[in-house]
């Protein structure tokens, strides 16, 4: 309760910073500013923000991503997950990063069980939130991998994984689904993907993306700006999270951007198309963003 008070307070003092400074915030202490939707905030307000925003929808958030996609997330969630092939050439080490409650987690365990007959593949999911971590191990208590060094839950910061806990050159597969544009800064999670993948390992984002067809992308510009924070505010009572999502898509970079991201982190991706670094889902709607470490 108290955490959601000082959330809205600061939630609603950054939206009176901005407002009186036509649209510029007040001298942030380190300088330094980051994007919070539409809206540019101190760099260090960011993180307290972004926690407010899944402590706020946390018990509603897998319900209202069935409600909101029609259940179509859950296809892209597949889609990227099949793409993996996790298991395919035995078991892996994986890193689930923004893992939240656990949804590619517990498909990538499924995907190898189910294909390879894999029962050594583990994934650590890493979160920020202690809560959403709650609610994956939540959900893992009714599976198979609960109580099993398949799956173990680590809050840490995906700018900053504590080299003693995530060493270097450990994980042959580090995943990241719709948690990225959440970081602060986005170089900073590609910097500790590449450290703590072993050479040759992956590193694979699912983000929503830029939709090339103009009248697709004015529909759903439409049911983003209008439905998707109007559902949020009768079926999950928070507006304002919402309204924040749907911008924090909007002010993500493009997927040339994004993969260029990637390759200055080291990566090598494929050309720099649909189909080459990225791959597009439903039009850019969502795109899945691949790289491998190569040393
Ligand atoms: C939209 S949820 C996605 C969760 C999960 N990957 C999924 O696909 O359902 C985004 C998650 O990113 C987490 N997150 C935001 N910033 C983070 C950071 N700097 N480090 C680690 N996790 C972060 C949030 O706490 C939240 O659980």
């Amino acid at each position: 309760m108290l955490a959601r008070a000082l959330y809205r307070i600061r939630w609603h003092r950054s939206s009176i910073l901005v407002r009186n400074n036509h649209m510029q915030t007040s001298r942030p202490s380190s300088g330094r500013t980051a994007s919070f939707g539409f809206r540019t905030v101190p760099e260090e307000d960011k993180e307290f923000l972004v926690k407010g925003v899944f402590d706020s929808i946390v018990s509603t958030y897998d319900q209202m991503n069935d409600t909101l996609s029609f259940g179509v997330h859950r296809l892209w969630r597949d889609t990227f997950v099949d793409s993996l092939k996790p298991g395919r050439k035995g078991p892996l080490r994986c890193i689930d990063v923004a893992g939240g409650t656990g949804s590619i987690a517990l498909r990538i365990l499924d995907h190898a069980r189910e294909k390879y007959a894999d029962r050594e593949t583990s994934v650590e999911i890493v979160d920020i939130n202690a809560q959403m971590l709650a609610e994956g191990q939540k959900r893992f208590k009714k599976t198979m991998y609960h109580y099993t060094p398949q799956v173990s839950f680590h809050e840490a910061n995906a700018q900053e994984l504590p080299s003693s806990q995530f060493k270097d050159n450990t994980y042959d597969l580090y995943t990241i689904a719709f948690g990225v544009r959440y970081c602060t800064s986005i170089p900073a999670v590609l910097k500790e993907a590449h450290r703590v993948l072993k050479p040759g390992a992956t590193f694979a984002c699912l983000e929503f993306s830029k939709v090339g067809n103009p009248l697709l992308s004015a529909l759903y510009d439409q049911y983003s700006f209008n439905v998707i924070p109007f559902l949020g505010a009768i079926l999950a009572g928070d507006r304002d999270s919402y309204q924040y999502f749907v911008e924090s898509i909007r002010t993500f970079p493009s997927q040339p951007e994004f993969a260029q991201m990637i390759r200055d982190a080291g990566f090598v991706t494929g050309g720099n198309h649909d189909g080459g670094a990225w791959t597009e889902l439903w039009g850019g709607v969502a795109s899945i963003h691949t790289g491998v470490k190569i040393m």
